[in-house]
């Protein structure tokens, strides 16, 4: 793993948004893996601006996420593909059809779990996968528990996780408690990893990361083992490192 901390968290976003700026003018056909979250905001606004300067082109780009709530449409304004047509996709020259995103109202959700991974493998794997972290640890919705070989599947959110997403839903709407997220396994398998954390309530779960035992209690522990790992972290969580 290297480790990276960086004074605040716009620093974290400018630091992470150049890894792919750099990957991309590379490889323009790079195979991206991102992220949801409020963590990753500002480095979609980084790309968006380079895209508009013309600095860097997402329309030989495929990206996959992480990450779906279960039982939610795409069309649904607390959806992850939601999110990602907001956040990044609306702005920037990518083609949509190369965009993908766990299908959350797939009338087989097993089967779409697979289908996934297929597609992944069929892109020739990711190149280089966004994370961030929840403060439980989680990756992706690899809540902990999660078998650090897991692939593409169903995942119940614990309550932490529900509760600190919570937030973003109004208090009368409707939650998902069930999720699909890629595995594990799968992150393991893109050749780079980018993780971003910000702020002291990341703190605890940053350090269990990287100085605490590999364990499926700390999802993001399995980092460790990944031979291009890069956190990106700011001196509010790195606090307890
Ligand atoms: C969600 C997502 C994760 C994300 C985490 C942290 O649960 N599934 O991919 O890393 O939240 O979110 P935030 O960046 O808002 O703290």
């Amino acid at each position: 793993m290297q480790i990276v901390i960086l004074n605040d968290a716009a620093a974290v976003a400018a630091y992470g948004a150049n890894i792919f700026v750099t990957q991309l003018i590379n490889k323009p056909a790079s195979v991206l893996g991102l992220a949801t979250g409020s963590t990753p905001v500002a480095l979609y606004q980084a790309l968006i601006a380079k895209n508009k300067a013309g600095d860097i082109s997402f329309s030989q780009t495929t990206t996959f996420n992480l990450d779906e709530y279960l039982g939610l449409t795409g069309a649904h304004p607390q959806s992850y593909r939601y999110f990602m047509d907001q956040q990044l996709f609306n702005h920037v020259d990518i083609d949509k059809a190369n965009t993908h995103v766990p299908v959350g109202d797939a009338v087989n959700p097993v089967t779409a779990c697979q289908a996934y991974e297929d597609k992944i493998a069929a892109a020739g794997g990711i190149d280089i996968q966004l994370l961030g972290i929840g403060r439980n640890g989680h990756i992706g919705f690899n809540e902990p528990s999660s078998g650090l070989t897991s692939r593409t599947r169903v995942k119940t959110l614990t309550k932490a996780t529900i509760k600190d997403n919570a937030r973003f839903f109004a208090e009368d709407e409707y939650q998902p408690h069930l999720s699909i997220t890629m595995g594990i396994g799968t992150i393991l398998e893109a050749k780079k990893v980018v993780l971003l954390a910000t702020g002291e309530s990341k703190a605890d779960a940053v350090h269990a990361m990287i100085e605490g035992p590999l364990m499926a209690k700390c999802p993001a522990s399995a980092l460790q083992m990944h031979q291009d790992a890069v956190i990106v972290i700011d001196q509010a969580a790195a606090s307890k490192l």
